[in-house]
């Protein structure tokens, strides 16, 4: 039985509404209710909500401020670079856009206090303005009077104003050393795991019935609770799998009470999902169809779809070869591989039978700078090469680690490098330039 909202100031309707659309967070939001008192009266100047990444903080603040409809503002301290511009937001909000021309450019507290106390005279309202600053945490990294001016507001303005932070961070970390204002701190905790399952079974899918949805979110927390507790996360992950899970049901194979079947269907792709769980730099489509094509290509092209990902400029894949050619040949081969008209080399001095260890088991070996570009001079062949990037780039794949730079503590002594990568690795950014290298690597020949 959901904790039911109460409160003087509003009706029991729009309570209602309200406690509707904040599952597990009935107790935080009674609490801020209870703080924020009835629309006309005083607040307390500062609130400070402080909790893990989505554990409901901006979406309980704003359910409660449009359902109550409170006059307020929201402004996400990331989206503001300067002081100026949070200033600006702020005046936008309550007071309209017309009113942002009496800021000065790049105002500072003060002009922003004069400017609110200006407004706020000539538009009194008889409600509480509420200005929500949303990850609060930067607003450490501003100027070092932002914070204690936002703390005590109400008093600066003399208006009924109420500043409520929203932070990752606790209160004690924002507190400056020269003391300040101390707003009422709230807490919302994360949520646990049968409050996860709550709120993610919301989102149920119209054409099944909610007990098979209910089912499905009880399977994805069985497999992903232990790693990730985001409410986000898992609403993506649940999205994504939910079709998977159903394609048995949509061919007519399984019925919804079969759920042994529908778990033996889901579990490959979940434990997939799993690998990629936080790693999400692409969209929920990018994503599947990148699945169906390394499901298409599995096997033959291994190796080029596992490092496919790293994407260089032309000119430094053929750099990395080089150095990976300098960190596996022995340099005395050197003619033989990148002379045009080498002449003739005796078969019996270049190939050292008694050179028996393969120069990959033994690892990569140290090689100077002029080497590396004589190889990469040649290999690029008569494709132009950039002489004044070259070093840029080369420092860019030591910053990348694919290369590492040794021994070279005393500037009299010229940088030496390796070549870090793997034969796999460096195959496939060949491939990627029609480059055969194994044809130029001496423990193949
Ligand atoms: N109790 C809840 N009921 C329904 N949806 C919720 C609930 N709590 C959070 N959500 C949803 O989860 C997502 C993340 O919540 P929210 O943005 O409030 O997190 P947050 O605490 O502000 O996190 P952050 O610190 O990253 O800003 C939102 O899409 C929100 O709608
Ligand atoms: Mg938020």
């Amino acid at each position: 039985m959901p904790l039911q909202l109460q409160h003087e100031g509003y009706s029991e309707e729009k309570l209602g509404l309200l406690a509707e659309k904040i599952t597990c967070r009935e107790t935080q939001a009674s609490t801020l209710l209870a703080l924020l008192g009835e629309p006309d009266h005083y607040t307390y100047p500062s609130i400070f909500i402080y909790g893990h990444h989505a554990s409901g903080k901006s979406h309980v603040t704003e359910c409660i401020m449009k359902e109550l409809e409170l006059p307020h503002v929201t402004v996400s301290c990331v989206e503001c670079v300067s002081a100026g511009l949070l200033f600006e937001q702020v005046v936008m909000g309550l007071y309209g856009s017309e009113a942002t021309a009496l800021l000065p450019r790049s105002s500072s507290i003060l002009d922003f206090v004069r400017v609110y106390k200006q407004l706020s005279s000539q538009e009194p309202s008889y409600q509480t303005r509420y200005i929500i600053l949303d990850r609060a945490q930067l607003l450490r990294d501003m100027e070092a009077n932002l914070l204690p001016g936002f703390l005590r507001l109400q008093e600066l303005v003399d208006d009924n104003v109420t500043v409520i932070f929203l932070s990752e961070i606790v209160w004690d970390k924002f507190r400056p050393s020269t003391g300040c204002f101390e707003p009422v701190v709230l807490h919302f905790p994360d949520y646990n795991k049968g409050e996860l399952h709550q709120i993610l079974t919301l989102d149920s899918h119209p054409s099944y019935s909610p007990e098979l949805y209910s089912s499905f979110i009880n399977i994805m927390l069985g497999v992903f609770y232990s790693v990730c507790r985001d409410l986000r996360e898992l609403r993506h992950l649940a999205a994504l799998n939910f079709s998977k899970f159903c394609e048995p049901l949509e061919r007519g194979e399984v019925k919804e009470t079969d759920t042994h079947k529908l778990w033996k269907n889901i579990e490959p792709h979940l434990k997939k999902a799993m690998q990629t769980v936080y790693l999400r730099e692409v969209s929920s489509v990018q994503w599947e169809e990148q699945q169906q094509k390394e499901e298409k290509e599995a096997g033959a092209l291994k190796g080029l779809s596992a490092y496919a990902h790293v994407e260089l400029p032309y000119y430094s894949k053929f750099l990395l070869i080089a150095a990976y050619l300098a960190s596996y040949n022995p340099a005395r081969t050197d003619r033989r591989f990148f002379l045009k008209h080498h002449g003739k080399l005796k078969k019996t001095n270049f190939m050292k039978k008694h050179e028996k260890t393969s120069n990959h088991l033994l690892g990569p070996k140290p090689f100077p700078l002029d080497r590396l570009l004589a190889i990469f001079y040649s290999v690029v062949d008569n494709r132009v090469a950039p002489t004044a990037s070259v070093f840029s780039q080369i420092s860019s794949l030591v910053t990348l680690q694919l290369l590492t730079q040794v021994g070279h503590d005393d500037q009299l002594d010229a940088p030496k490098y390796k070549c870090a990568v793997s034969l796999d690795f460096i195959q496939a950014i060949a491939r990627t330039l029609s480059f055969d290298i194994v044809r130029y690597l001496y423990d193949f020949l």
